[in-house]
């Protein structure tokens, strides 16, 4: 079982960028929960950042056939991109949604979410942990056959 974890922009300013919001851990301390959680649950994981729209758009396309599930935090992407909801609607790879924050409880141009539509489900407001939550919820739909 292999999950792509994919996130967009300014991800990789964790632990700079707004700490009062992200808090204060590293984009490195993140791939490092993920793949320390990857090893716990038994399935590999592959973690890349981008600030470019258009390659986390090759990388949702390069999934298919080769990941069973994909965890995306599309960062402001989120709120703006037609692309990645399609790139998602496109592969048929099982995607969860994921937000450190809770988008929804912020400004109200973050309340859109355009990817949500595609999305198995959403993982907003847990911080990192997010993260480790929407892996168990990938291998469980696996495990289910769903
Ligand atoms: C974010 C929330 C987005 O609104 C924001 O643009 C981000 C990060 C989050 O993980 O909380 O860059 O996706």
């Amino acid at each position: 079982m292999k999950l792509l974890i994919l996130n967009g922009p300014n991800l990789n300013m964790l632990g700079i960028r707004e700490p009062e919001i992200y808090g204060n851990q590293t984009y490195s301390d993140l791939c490092e929960l993920i793949m320390r959680h990857a090893a716990e649950i038994g399935v590999e994981a592959e973690v890349r950042q981008s600030n470019h729209e258009g390659l986390l758009v090759d990388w949702i396309q390069e999934a298919r056939g080769k990941f069973d599930g994909i965890v995306l935090n599309p960062a402001a992407y989120t709120h703006s991109s037609v692309a990645l909801l399609d790139a998602v609607q496109a592969v048929g790879v099982p995607t969860v949604e994921v937000h450190i924050s809770d988008p929804d409880r912020r400004e109200p141009f973050r309340r859109v979410s355009y990817v949500r539509a595609a999305c198995v489900a959403c993982v907003k407001g847990h911080g990192l942990a997010g993260y480790a939550e929407a892996m168990d919820l990938l291998k469980l739909k696996m495990e289910n056959g769903k």
